[in-house]
C-alpha cells in the first residue's frame, strides 16, 4: 500500500513502545490513527502527543482477547474515520519464562490468548471489512526476532511469536491476487514498556495467579537497564515505526530490523535444509502437488536497503 495519506490505521497495543512508534509514523504519513490498547492510563498519556501535532487520532480501550469488544472497537473506529485500511496487530505480552514443561496451564493459555488468538481476532474482525470496502489495505502483525532465533528459556514467547510468523505467511498466500497485503514484523531489541505492561496486563487477565516478576524499579524516572551494554544496543521505538511504515509501502512480507541476527537465522535455516534427506526428488511430486512443494509468493520479497545510508 504505497499511498497512506488520508487512510486509517487501527493499531493494537498502540499506546506504548513499538505500537506508539508505529502510530506516530502512520500519523506523519497523514493517516488517521486508532490506538486500541488495554491500558486506559497509557492511552490517556499518549493522546495529547497526537493532539499537539494536529494528527487525527482516537483511543479505544480494548483487550484483543475479547472478540465482542473487538467488533465494537472496529465499529467505533469506522464511525470516527470511515474505512480501516491498515491493521497493526501489535499488542503482545512477555510470557512467563522457563522451559515449556514448567509453565502453568494458566500462563500457557494467557500467552496463547494474547499473543496468538489476539492476532487472529484482529484478522477475523477487520480483514473482512477491508475486503468488503475494496479500497485496498494491509495487515502487519508484530512477532519478534525470537520467532526466527528462539531464545533459550522463553518457550511460551518463542512459540506464540513463531505462530504469528506462520499466520502472516499463510495470510500472504491466501491474499495473493487481492489488494490487501500482509507483513510480519520481527523486531530485535527496542526500548519499550514491555516489562511493566506485561505485568499489568497479566495481573488483570489472570488475577492473582501471575508468576511474572514485577518490572525493575525505576531509576530517575527510567527503567533500569537489565543487561550490561544495554544502552549501546537498544533502539528507540520510533525506529521500529519508521521500518514498519516503509515495509507496508514496499509490500514486504518480512519486516526485519537488526542485521546482527542474520547469521543466527542463517544457521537455523541451514540446519533445516541439511535435514532434508540427501535423495533425488521425484519430479512428478511437484507436478501433482505444485503449491505444496513451492510457492512463488516468497520470491516477491526483495532485498531491503539500509534505512539510513551511513
Ligand atoms: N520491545 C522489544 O524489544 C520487542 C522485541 C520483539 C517483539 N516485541 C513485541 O512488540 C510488541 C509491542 O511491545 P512493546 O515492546 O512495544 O511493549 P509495550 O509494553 O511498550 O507495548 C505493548 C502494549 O500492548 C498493550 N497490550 C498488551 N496486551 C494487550 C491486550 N490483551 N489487548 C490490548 N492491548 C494490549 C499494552 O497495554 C502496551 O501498551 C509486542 O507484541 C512484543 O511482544 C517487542
Amino acid at each position: 500500500m504505497e499511498n497512506l495519506k488520508g487512510k486509517t490505521a487501527f493499531i493494537t497495543g498502540g499506546a506504548s513502545g513499538i505500537g506508539l512508534g508505529i502510530a506516530k509514523a502512520c500519523a506523519k504519513e497523514g493517516m488517521n490513527v486508532v490506538i486500541a490498547d488495554m491500558r486506559q492510563s497509557a492511552i490517556d498519556e499518549v493522546l495529547p502527543i497526537f493532539k499537539e501535532n494536529n494528527w487525527p487520532a482516537i483511543g479505544i480501550r480494548l483487550s484483543v482477547t475479547d472478540r465482542q469488544a473487538y467488533s465494537k472497537a472496529a465499529d467505533e473506529a469506522e464511525a470516527a474515520f470511515g474505512n480501516i485500511h491498515l491493521l497493526i496487530n501489535n499488542a503482545g505480552i512477555g510470557c512467563a519464562g522457563g522451559p515449556l514443561w514448567e509453565v502453568s496451564h494458566k500462563e500457557t493459555d494467557l500467552a496463547i490468548s494474547v499473543n496468538l488468538t489476539g492476532v487472529l481476532n484482529g484478522i477475523q474482525e477487520i480483514l473482512p471489512r477491508m475486503l468488503r470496502h475494496g479500497e485496498g489495505g494491509h495487515i502487519v502483525s508484530t512477532a519478534s526476532k525470537a520467532a526466527l532465533i528462539p531464545v533459550p528459556g522463553c518457550g511460551l514467547y518463542n512459540v506464540t511469536k513463531q505462530a504469528v510468523v506462520g499466520i502472516m505467511e499463510t495470510l500472504a498466500l491466501d491474499l495473493d491476487g487481492t489488494n490487501v497485503g500482509a507483513s510480519v514484523f520481527c523486531p530485535g531489541g527496542y526500548e519499550t514498556n514491555l516489562g511493566k505492561s506485561s505485568f499489568e496486563v497479566t495481573a488483570e487477565l489472570l488475577g492473582e495467579n501471575s508468576k511474572l516478576p514485577p518490572p525493575p524499579p525505576p531509576k530517575d524516572g527510567e527503567e533500569m537497564p537489565i543487561i550490561e551494554g544495554w544502552d549501546e544496543v537498544i533502539r528507540s521505538a520510533d525506529d521500529a515505526g519508521e521500518r514498519v511504515v516503509r515495509g507496508v509501502k514496499r509490500g514486504d512480507l518480512y519486516i526485519l530490523t537488526h542485521s546482527e541476527f542474520k547469521k543466527g537465522f542463517e544457521s537455523r535455516a541451514n540446519a533445516i535444509l541439511r535435514a532434508f534427506p540427501d535423495e533425488i526428488p521425484n519430479k512428478r511430486y511437484s507436478e501433482v502437488f505444485p503449491l505444496l512443494t513451492y510457492n512463488p509468493v516468497f520470491d516477491k520479497q526483495t532485498q531491503v536497503p539500509a534505512l539510513h545510508k551511513e
